[in-house]
């Protein structure tokens, strides 16, 4: 088969003129100028000027001429790094073996003269037919490096793209961190607020808080869920602050008669509804005296018809404010004493995570805990309770460690506005 592919160059040296007319005679008329650009020189130097003039594809060199020979010839145009190939040629000579010493001089073929052109053709197309080959491996090549080139720039765009999302999420992360903590001060101040006339009950809404937060976590909530329902129990006595005028604030804050016969959590559901976000907060607070036998209030809802937050809020408040109303009951009788509106108040399954709750109190922990007045307060103790002063601002959280600057702003403060009681601490 004839490769017609692309035009090459072909140089022929040889001394014998008769022998370039006859190769050359046969390349055209077998391949044409098209494919073969036919070169003669008649010596090895002169052979030499022109390759490096032509640069051709393949040359053919006779080994026996004057001057330099065709083994030089070979040897130089290898040692000049042309990327031909280069036939070499002879006539037969039964005590030489010129097709090694072709090879051992770097030539890619060797042919007898007188050349046959069957020979010649043959050798010839299959220098074009491997250079096509080269050429379409190199191209494939190409793509291939090409595609490659794109994947990385890809890559690089993804990579470039990636980082600027994880930036941004963490400046949202950030605002989110911010915004959470800017929202949880105001509550902590509406909290304040709510308690600071109700001295015997300072700490109540953080405390269920504590309690509604373990209840459902061990129930499986989290989440938004989780959060909602701790904002509920923080602020679920805020509707104490805007009573009407014919319910007190006494009965508001003891649970058994609240249940019935004050309408605080509407109060709070009112005032809390209009802030966009606050909704389902309003929504736990509103049926927190809702019983589950269906006798509470405001819409006397039953068992899981009550919404879960309102459940747990409602049995963690009761616990909590029988706890601070009867200091001398131990965990047990407030226990029993929860445990007797067990189906009527109270959702089974709540009441059995507040025991879980109430007895990982520990009662070891209890033991350390002293009460000293606040002259006593020293660097390194840890409050037990929150400190409050008698005008019922809450001036320390429980679980905060003392250091020397908070000890004097205490002491301070107190000099201001006295610090209420005595004060827990773990030493
Ligand atoms: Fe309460």
């Amino acid at each position: 088969m004839t490769e017609t592919r692309t035009k090459k160059k072909l140089l022929f040296v040889d001394d014998d003129p008769a022998m370039g007319k006859v190769v050359g005679k046969i390349l055209d008329s077998a391949l044409g100028p098209q494919v073969i650009e036919f070169h003669e020189a008649m010596s090895g130097e002169r052979g030499l000027q022109q390759a490096r003039e032509l640069k051709p594809d393949i040359m053919m060199c006779d080994i026996h001429m004057p001057g330099i020979n065709g083994f030089e010839f070979c040897k130089k145009i290898r040692q000049s790094a042309l990327p031909a190939t280069v036939i070499l040629m002879s006539a037969y000579d039964e005590n030489e073996d010129y097709a090694i010493q072709a090879k051992e001089a770097g030539a890619d073929a060797f042919l007898i003269k007188p050349i046959k052109k069957g020979e010649l053709l043959f050798v010839v197309n299959f220098i074009l037919r491997i250079d096509h080959l080269n050429k379409t491996v190199l191209g494939k090549n190409q793509e291939l490096q090409e595609d490659q080139r794109r994947l990385s720039d890809n890559l690089k765009d993804i990579i470039r793209m990636n980082s600027q999302l994880e930036s941004q999420n963490t400046r949202i992360t950030s605002m989110n961190r911010e915004l959470t903590e800017r929202f949880d001060s105001t509550v902590g101040l509406l909290t304040n607020i709510i308690e600071l006339n109700q001295s015997q009950h300072r700490g109540h809404s953080e405390r269920v808080a504590e309690i509604a937060v373990f209840i459902a976590q061990r129930m499986g909530l989290a989440g938004d869920a989780v959060q909602n329902l701790k904002t509920a129990a923080r602020l679920h006595e805020l509707g104490i602050v805007s009573l009407p005028r014919d319910e007190s604030v006494e009965d508001a804050l003891d649970e058994g008669k609240s249940r019935f016969h004050t309408s605080h959590p509407m109060v709070a559901e009112m005032l809390l509804k209009g802030f966009p976000g606050l909704e389902p907060v309003a929504e736990i607070i509103r049926h927190m005296h809702e019983n589950v036998d269906g006798s509470g209030k405001p819409d006397g809802l039953m068992g899981e018809q009550i919404p879960l937050g309102s459940r747990i809020l409602s049995v963690s408040s009761f616990y909590d404010h029988y706890r601070v109303a009867h200091p001398n009951s131990s965990v047990s009788e407030v226990l029993m004493r929860v445990d007797k509106q067990n189906g009527k108040w109270f959702d089974e399954n709540v009441i059995s995570f507040l025991a879980e709750y109430a007895r990982s109190q520990s009662p070891a922990d209890d033991e350390k805990v002293v009460s000293c007045s606040v002259f006593a307060l020293k660097e390194g103790m840890e409050l037990a309770s929150d400190i409050y002063s008698e005008s019922g601002i809450n001036l320390l959280r429980q679980g905060t460690v003392l250091d020397r600057d908070l000890v004097n702003r205490i002491l301070k403060f107190n000099n201001v506005d006295p610090v209420a009681g005595q004060v827990k601490v773990k030493p």
